[in-house]
């Protein structure tokens, strides 16, 4: 039976669950995965770009394209994060890279070019800068966007601060951006939260269904999925949030998830909480929601569908 595919945009900065990202999206059936842009985040802009096209070509889907987008934030340079390795990607000389990123054409033509007059879905795994400059310059797409689905924020807590998710972080003035424009256009928006992420972690018997894949794919993912491990011990995690995914599964599966719309906004002021997601839950504010909160996921279907897009991916691979 023919089922109906999501067109996904992706827009991510690989990064170790943003590769699982890309491989969900590449293989999971209701998923067409049109193109990749790229943005600075666990790595350079570069790396995150390398990266993106290792993934891809080592699975045999060099007909992906793959934009090199923003190098840094709308209004200042961050850091990136240590927790993805030097490159970005753990194990990532084991892959292989045979094509370039797209050269001399803008993110919103290339868009264009691969979606014609079809919706599509916006899915962000990195810091927002790509999206909100397109949506900025470029209003017109926004009729053709079904939903944009984002990880990044957390309810109280943090992962680069003790208030702030890495992701918007990294461009707080970009997440606030989207969240403006998607409420005054009435698009969708739904933001997949470390609160949600935390509970999809690669437990040891996820692990053993990886290595039961046995081929020169899927024990590169496991390599690089238990060196993503042993950098979450450091931090007292017995095992790592795969957080990326998470979004993408969303936009394949929304009818998995429990989501509530919740006035969000990213604090872009304050010194020490600069880039924090204000989640009001109780609705404390008394102001109207800006987006839906991801607050569960079945996490067991989840990995069940995450584990077979590894399996496709691993049949379709190119490493030797
Ligand atoms: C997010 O930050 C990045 O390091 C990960 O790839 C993920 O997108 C989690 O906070
Ligand atoms: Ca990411």
């Amino acid at each position: 039976m023919e089922v109906e595919k999501v067109n996904i945009w992706l827009d991510c900065d690989v990064g170790n669950d943003d590769a699982m990202a890309i491989i969900l999206a590449l293989f999971h059936p209701k998923s067409n995965l049109m193109g990749i842009s790229t943005c600075f985040g666990n790595t350079c802009l570069e790396n995150c770009t390398i990266n993106t096209i290792r993934i891809l070509s080592s699975v045999g889907r060099s007909d992906v394209p793959v934009f090199k987008g923003a190098e840094c934030s709308l209004k200042s340079v961050r850091a990136t994060t240590k927790m993805h390795g030097n490159q970005g990607l753990y194990a990532a000389d084991k892959l292989i890279q045979s094509f370039e990123p797209m050269q001399n054409i803008p993110l919103y033509d290339l868009i264009k070019k691969s979606a014609g007059e079809q919706k599509f879905v916006i899915v962000i795994t990195g810091p927002q800068t790509n999206i909100a400059i397109l949506l900025r310059d470029h209003p017109e797409i926004i009729p053709q966007i079904q939903e944009i689905v984002f990880m990044g924020g957390a309810s109280g807590f943090g992962n680069a601060t003790p208030n702030s998710e890495y992701n918007i972080y990294s461009d707080p003035e970009a997440a606030q951006f989207v969240i403006d424009t998607c409420k005054q256009h009435q698009l969708k928006l739904v933001m997949i939260a470390l609160d949600l992420t935390y509970t999809c972690q690669l437990v040891e018997s996820l692990q053993q269904r990886i290595k039961a894949i046995n081929s020169k794919f899927s024990d590169w993912c496991l390599e690089m999925l238990q060196e993503f491990q042993a950098a979450y011990k450091a931090q007292e995690f017995d095992y790592p949030p795969i957080h990326d995914p998470v979004a993408v599964f969303y936009a394949l599966h929304p009818e998995l998830y429990i989501t509530k719309p919740l006035f969000v906004a990213v604090d872009c002021e304050s010194k020490l909480c600069y880039g924090r997601t204000v989640v009001d839950k109780q609705g404390v504010l008394g102001l109207e929601p800006t987006l839906e909160f991801g607050r569960k996921v079945l996490v067991e279907e989840f990995w069940n569908q995450m584990i077979e897009a590894i399996r496709l991916a691993a049949k379709n691979s190119k490493l030797e």
